[in-house]
């Protein structure tokens, strides 16, 4: 679809959002939000006429992209059908979800509770796990992020929790494995993986196993940075909370449904958790969904005892055909098989060439359709491009970043000092290719920042 010039209806939506509509994580007199007209696929569009490619998925979540025909008629139809129906009902379109989910799941993890979103699901999986074993705390990584609730964002490892943060939620904080900018001063990945597991071990030997109820990881986290972890380091957080019967959650809100080029990322790694959070991809956000897979022995703990938590749109008839659609679309479509290709054969080789040829660019990480650059100053000292959780001229850097990417037709994907490649798993070469050249533009500005 082209897009077609309004600006006169852009100025009328633009107006009314600054009049009325309050934003996630802003300062409400310092934004300014693109009005958007329309999308489809990996483009969406504006009121001017301009036309971006959308390297961020959304918040990385489009994963079959924008206005899939299939999608958008599953949802009609079963508006047509039953728009809606409570949760304590069994309805064919949150019972065909669920079963498609499942078998899709690692494992055992064959019960599905569902929510509104990825935060809910992470606040629900804690609930679980605290009453599976009956213990208080919690253990989860710096650089994570894991939602915007009360448990969720004090499970986040990175400056948005701070200001809701009164240091109460029973969660502790430990470091995962990150090589580029290591904790541990290692200098292999073999060594970043001992010595993670071993400041783990330490960590749960001075909180107390006995308290620990979960360990709450993102596979590979995401906003935080896509950094995979070294082989070997998920085996082992899985062996370790065998040991101390401590409950392993993965959180996959953002890494599962095919971003990392498998269902789900845990099967890069062969590990099975206890729970698995999920959203977004699960049905490319077209209707809100989210929820929890859950292992046989901790559904097993609310067979006989209710379990404690509920939601009046757990399963929401419209979100759970959207999720049915998506799902039979990724499988008829080979999408999770097309966002591996586009990994291995053009955005890894060629982020990776650009990374030859930009001094701004110190590391390229990821997999599939979930890839990060980390620009840096200096790539001897890898200091970071922008000073960590930098705003206003000490972020300059990066804004002109940004604003070079838009110049050039992209949107991309920007926290902190990283830039992150994550358009739709069902991106085109084409469009892949296109995403690269307007990186390769954008970046140019960026090295402009080297030191
Ligand atoms: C790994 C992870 N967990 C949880 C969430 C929270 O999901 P939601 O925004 O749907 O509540 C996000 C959102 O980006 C996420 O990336």
């Amino acid at each position: 679809m082209t897009p077609h010039a309004d600006p006169e209806a852009g100025a009328a939506v633009k107006a009314a959002d600054r009049a009325h509509v309050f934003h996630s994580w802003s300062a409400q007199g310092l934004i300014d939000p693109l009005a958007v007209a329309g999308a489809e696929g990996s483009y969406f569009w504006d009121y001017d006429g301009n036309r971006y490619l959308d390297f961020t998925s959304g918040l990385v979540y489009t994963n079959i992209g924008y206005q899939h025909p299939k999608v958008v008629a599953a949802i009609q139809e079963q508006a047509g059908k039953l728009a809606t129906f409570a949760p304590a009902f069994a309805v064919e379109s949150r019972s065909k979800a669920a079963r498609l989910i499942a078998e899709r799941t690692p494992g055992d993890l064959d019960k599905i509770f569902f929510t509104n979103g990825g935060a809910e699901a992470v606040e629900n999986a804690v609930r679980m796990a605290r009453l599976h074993t009956g213990r208080p705390k919690v253990l989860s990584a710096y650089r994570s992020y894991h939602g915007g609730t009360a448990t969720a964002i004090n499970i986040t490892g990175d400056p948005r929790r701070w200001a809701s943060d009164n240091g109460t939620a029973g969660v502790v904080h430990f470091w995962a494995p990150f090589l580029y900018r290591s904790p541990f001063y290692s200098t292999t990945e073999s060594e970043e993986c001992a010595r993670a597991l071993t400041h783990l071990e330490d960590t749960i030997a001075f909180e107390g196993p006995q308290t620990i109820a979960a360990i709450v990881l993102e596979t590979i986290p995401g906003t935080a940075g896509i950094m995979t972890p070294p082989p070997g380091y998920l085996a082992g957080v899985r062996e370790i909370c065998d040991r101390y019967g401590i409950v392993f959650v993965l959180d996959e809100v953002m890494a599962g449904f095919g971003r990392t080029g498998t269902w789900f990322a845990a099967e890069h790694f062969d590990v099975v958790p206890d729970l698995i959070t999920f959203a977004k991809g699960v049905n490319s956000g077209y209707v809100p969904l989210g929820g929890v897979a859950i292992s046989a022995e901790i559904a097993a703990t609310f067979d006989k005892r209710p379990y404690p938590g509920g939601l009046t749109y757990s399963g929401h008839p419209l979100a759970c055909a959207a999720a049915v659609a998506t799902i039979q679309v990724m499988e008829d479509e080979k999408v999770v098989e097309n966002a591996a290709m586009i990994g291995e054969t053009v955005l890894g080789p060629g982020l990776r060439e650009l990374a030859e040829r930009h001094p701004s660019v110190g590391e390229v990480r990821g997999l599939g359709v979930f890839w990060a650059l980390d620009l840096v100053r200096d790539r001897e000292t890898h200091e970071p491009l922008v000073p960590y959780n930098a705003t206003g001229e000490a972020n300059a850097a990066m804004a002109a970043f940004g604003a070079a990417c838009k110049k050039n037709g992209l949107w991309p994907f920007v926290n902190m000092n990283r830039t992150h490649a994550v358009p739709a798993c069902n991106v085109s070469e084409a469009e892949a290719k296109e995403g690269l050249a307007a990186l390769d533009a954008a970046l140019a500005v960026a090295d402009e920042w080297v030191a």
